[in-house]
Formats: C-alpha cells, sequence, structure tokens
C-alpha cells in the first residue's frame, strides 16, 4: 500500500484562457485575431459559465484542491480601471471551490497579459513590477478571505523565453536578448512584491511561482556524456532556475510542473527521443523524473513542494492512466525519502485550448466535444478519483 501523507492536497489544474473563452483582452486572443498564432481559442471550453459543472467533475473526482488562473486582463481590462463584474465573477467561482470543498490554489498571471499592458512594452517596461503589484492588492484585498495558496507567475522562464527567444508566443520576439533580460528580471521583482503585499495581507498565505522542470539527460555513454553533461548544468539555469535563483527567498513553497525527459546530444540540442515511448504531443514518458526534480527541489531549497502540473497529451486515454500511477509512484518514492511534497495537480481536469497547439492536444481527465462543449469522464479520470479517494494506491 503506498499513502500519501495526511492533508495531501489532490486536484488538477487550469488556466484561464485557456479555458474560459472570450478573453477579447488579452495579448493571446489579439495575436489569435491577427493569426499570429496557429488557431483561434474563441469558446474555449466555456468554462466563464460552466465552471460549477467543471468542479462537480473535480468533485466526483474526490478532489480536495483545485488550481486555477485569475486572468488579468478580465479585471483590469484598461490600466488602473478594475472591473467590479469580473471581480464578483471571479468570487463566485472561488465560494463555488469553498461550497464543493476544493482549497482553492489560485495562479495570477499564467501567460496572457492585458493588452494594455502590452501595448506599453509588457514586461519590459520597467513599471511592470508596479502595474502588476496593484493587480496584485486588488486581489489581496478582494478574495484575501477565500484563498490561502499563490501562485504568482506561471513559468516565468517560459513564457519569456517562448517571447523573447523563440519569438512563437506574444510578443513575437526573436533572440531579443536584452529583451529576455528586461522581462524576466521585471517578473522577478514583480513576484517578490506579489509576495510582501499577500504576505501582509493574509495571515495564512503561502506564495509560490510554478517552475517548469522537466528532467535533462545526456544522449551518449562515455565521454561524450561527460561533455553533454557539462552543457546540461547551465543550460538548465536559463530554462527554469535563474527566476528561482533571483527570488529565492521569496517562496513559501516551490510548485513542480513536471511532464518530461529531454535529452541533450551535440548534433540534435534538446530532444525527446523517439526510440522511448512517448506522448501524441512527441513528449517522451519518463516517470521516474518527477522523482529527481522532486529530490533535486527538496535538496536545493528545502521547502514544501507542490507538483502543481503533470499530465499527458492523450486523446484516446490509452497512455494516461499508467502515466498518473507510475507518477505518483516515483513521486511516493521521493516523498519516503524526505521530499516534502503537499499536493500533486494533474493538468489538466479537461482538454482544453493547448497554445500554440490549438485544440489538438488532449490533456484532459475529462474529454470535452468542443462543438456541445458536452464533458465526460475519462476512465483515467475515474482512475485518478479512486486513487484520490484512498489517498494512494
Ligand atoms: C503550461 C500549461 C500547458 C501545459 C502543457 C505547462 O507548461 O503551464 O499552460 O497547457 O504545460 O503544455
Amino acid at each position: 500500500m503506498k499513502r500519501f501523507p495526511k492533508n495531501f492536497f489532490w486536484g488538477s489544474a487550469t488556466s484561464a484562457h485557456q479555458i474560459e473563452g472570450d478573453n477579447f483582452n488579452n495579448d493571446w486572443w489579439e495575436a489569435e485575431q491577427k493569426g499570429l498564432v496557429p488557431h483561434k481559442s474563441g469558446k474555449a471550453c466555456d468554462s466563464y459559465n460552466r465552471y460549477e459543472e467543471d468542479f462537480d467533475l473535480a468533485k466526483a473526482m474526490h478532489n480536495n484542491a483545485h488550481r486555477f488562473s485569475i486572468e488579468w486582463s478580465r479585471v483590469e481590462p484598461e490600466e488602473g480601471k478594475f472591473s467590479d463584474e469580473e471581480m464578483e465573477h471571479y468570487r463566485k467561482v472561488l465560494q463555488a471551490l469553498r461550497a464543493r470543498g476544493l482549497e482553492p490554489f489560485v495562479t495570477l498571471h499564467h501567460f496572457t497579459n492585458p493588452i494594455w499592458f502590452a501595448k506599453i512594452g509588457g514586461w519590459t517596461n520597467k513599471k511592470a513590477p508596479e502595474y502588476f503589484a496593484r493587480y496584485t492588492q486588488k486581489i489581496a484585498d478582494s478574495f484575501g478571505e477565500l484563498v490561502n495558496y499563490w501562485v504568482t507567475i506561471n513559468e516565468p522562464m517560459v513564457v519569456i523565453s517562448q517571447g523573447y527567444l523563440k519569438g512563437c508566443w506574444p510578443p513575437f520576439r526573436k533572440k531579443d536578448l536584452l529583451g529576455w533580460f528586461r522581462a524576466s528580471s521585471n517578473m522577478a521583482k514583480a513576484h517578490k512584491r506579489a509576495y510582501k503585499i499577500l504576505h501582509k495581507k493574509i495571515a495564512d498565505a503561502k506564495v509560490g511561482a510554478s517552475r517548469a522542470i522537466n528532467w535533462y539527460t545526456p544522449a551518449h555513454k562515455g565521454l561524450l556524456r561527460v561533455a553533454e553533461s557539462l552543457v546540461i548544468s547551465p543550460a538548465r539555469f536559463f530554462k527554469d532556475r535563474w527566476f528561482f535563483e533571483k527570488t529565492a527567498k521569496y517562496h513559501d513553497f516551490i510548485g513542480i510542473q513536471y511532464y518530461s525527459r529531454s535529452k541533450f546530444s551535440f548534433t540534435r540540442g534538446f530532444f525527446h527521443d523517439e526510440r522511448e515511448e512517448r506522448s501524441d504531443f512527441g513528449w517522451e514518458i519518463y516517470p521516474e523524473g518527477i522523482y529527481h526534480v522532486a529530490k533535486e527541489i527538496q535538496r536545493k531549497y528545502k521547502k514544501p513542494i507542490f507538483i502543481t502540473e503533470n499530465g499527458i497529451s492523450d486523446a484516446d486515454d490509452d497512455q494516461r492512466p499508467e502515466f498518473i500511477k507510475n507518477h505518483l509512484i516515483w513521486l511516493h518514492k521521493a516523498i519516503e525519502e524526505g521530499a516534502d511534497a503537499r499536493g500533486y495537480f494533474y493538468w489538466s481536469l479537461l482538454d482544453n485550448f493547448e497554445w500554440s497547439e490549438g485544440f489538438t492536444q488532449r490533456f484532459g481527465l475529462v474529454e470535452v466535444d468542443f462543438e456541445t462543449q458536452e464533458r465526460k469522464m475519462r476512465p483515467s479520470g475515474k482512475l485518478y478519483g479512486k486513487i484520490v479517494e484512498n489517498n494512494g494506491f
């Protein structure tokens, strides 16, 4: 029997733009209309209207927590002007979670920015931390009594590198090193300010950020392996560590988002090995990685850990049940060996708008028919529900 710690948080995660629909006021929506990204989010899962139905599904899986994001561009559609109506909406969302016994884990920034903010330079604007602090203050003042667990920024290093190095997400800058540096420095400052604001306002606040942290190994053996390892470590610094080093004192927990392993070789760079089992997305399925990552974070930061995302794109649901089980087995082993993991959030509750891939990648425990918005729990959702009910296997 593998039991998880008492009071372990079990849930799944979503983000506003990926599920709500009609997010007219953010930079992703704008990019979608201009054809700068391949797909349009449209109504997405219409969760803006169907959130109660969604939370019922989470409850049916015996979850006791749920991670979602507040859409900044909804609550502050114009600079400095907050929408009472949208604030009221998110209050209802939070109450709906509480009514179902689901502890809210609230993300303040999940990839999208209000258009007004993007127009004035977004995260490269030196006032960006101030704007983010004002938004955080508003949320803390309004929802402080309803929320203890906060994720300030989702995968800061991913959103900045997609936007300023690869140039495939807003603001579509390629190899803009200065932009990368300014944006990530401002995000780090914004995180620190949000951390302080939330703590000042909420006595029991637990504040962190979520970190995309995959596992990386050399592709070869022997001498080449040594050389490859020498590249992996500094590359990881810029891929996932930089932001967290800069803000190290300002995390009550570390949010780990683990999906896959990449191998590194000098000819291919980082890649998913075709010879290994892979998901619909082509990402290698490597459950052991969650163990290494949790242990590494534990050693380095000695702080509580939440797995704020872990999931697989698998339309047929023929890999997901094993994926979940095996990742939890390895996570359990890390806990037995001292990792202070206190919760697990599967990505995602629902099939949703997967950024550049649109609706083609299916991550949900619940299948969504995007024509009818009908939701159907997948067998893996039922399995997850059983594991949660037993707090283990
Ligand atoms: C992001 C999600 C995304 C998921 C799967 C994470 O990096 O936080 O928004 O849908 O990965 O790609």
